[in-house]
């Protein structure tokens, strides 16, 4: 599908990559973008129209659809990171916000904007992931969990939805330039990078993007991961916990 002349929603497009995605789709000349917000008055980008919405919420989640009954295109975006491990973290709260955000919300944002978007043509679903959909890290352990949920709602919904001709999109990525990556001492890829490589994906047609070394790698060596993947992170493991 085109860019030009669609009707997108971004969820979390108050700061970070959801920013970055709404100003590339305005860019690209949407014929509406909806920038959808826990706090609607941190939606600034010129020519977004700013929603009200916690993907947490299943009652806002169905008012959303309703009033954006004209969608075409849904960037699942939102997501939260608690680096929190399996086993030292104090309590599961964190998992379970990871779960609820970043599979329960998302899940919930795809049933709710499948009949949108079938109504309205098809259309794209993009649902943001990231490396750590592939592997576990022990350093977001929790993350990584909620991520592999949301790659497997990804691969099914796929199939679900090709009836109703709606491209669903796969996005992975390792570190990205925003608030969330802000404590890792490593290559960081630009949000405009990362919405520029998936919109062009969308208008391409393709089903997945590995918007970065880090995740062509992961991918690449994902039949050998217990040579290629897990070795060296086991190795990063034992010298954090030998240095604390
Ligand atoms: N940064 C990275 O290194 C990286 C790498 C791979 C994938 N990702 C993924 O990229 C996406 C965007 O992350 P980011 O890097 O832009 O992080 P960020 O700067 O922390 O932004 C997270 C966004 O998600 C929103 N959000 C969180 N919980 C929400 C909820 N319940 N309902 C609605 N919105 C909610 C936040 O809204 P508030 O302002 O209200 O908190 C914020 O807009 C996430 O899915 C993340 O997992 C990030």
């Amino acid at each position: 599908m085109q860019i030009s002349g669609s009707i997108a929603l971004v969820t979390g497009a108050g700061r970070g990559l959801g920013r970055a995605y709404a100003s590339e789709l305005v860019r690209r000349g949407a014929a509406k973008v909806y920038g959808a917000a826990r706090n609607p008055a941190a939606v600034t980008e010129p020519g977004v129209v700013a929603v009200q919405l916690d993907i947490t919420e299943p009652g806002q989640v169905s008012l959303a659809a309703e009033q954006c009954a004209d969608v075409t295109l849904l960037v699942n975006n939102a997501g939260v990171m608690k680096a929190s491990t399996f086993i030292d973290a104090p309590n599961l709260d964190a998992a379970r916000l990871e779960m609820e955000t970043n599979y329960f919300g998302t899940l919930t944002m795809c049933r709710a904007f499948a009949p949108v978007l079938a109504a309205n043509g098809g259309g794209a679903i993009v649902n943001m992931l990231s490396v750590t959909s592939f592997y576990t890290n022990p350093f977001d352990a929790s993350y990584g969990a909620s991520k592999a949920a949301a790659l497997s709602l990804t691969n099914g919904i796929r199939v679900e939805l090709a009836h109703c001709g709606t491209l669903v999109v796969a996005v992975h990525a390792s570190f990205i330039d925003t608030e969330m990556a802000a404590a890792a001492i490593a290559p960081k890829i630009s949000p405009e990078s990362v919405a520029k490589q998936v919109f062009d994906a969308v208008e391409a047609g393709q089903i997945e993007v590995l918007a970065d070394e880090r995740s062509r790698f992961v991918k690449a060596s994902l039949s050998r991961d217990h040579e290629l993947i897990y070795p060296p992170i086991q190795e990063f493991w034992d010298s954090a916990i030998n240095a604390s």
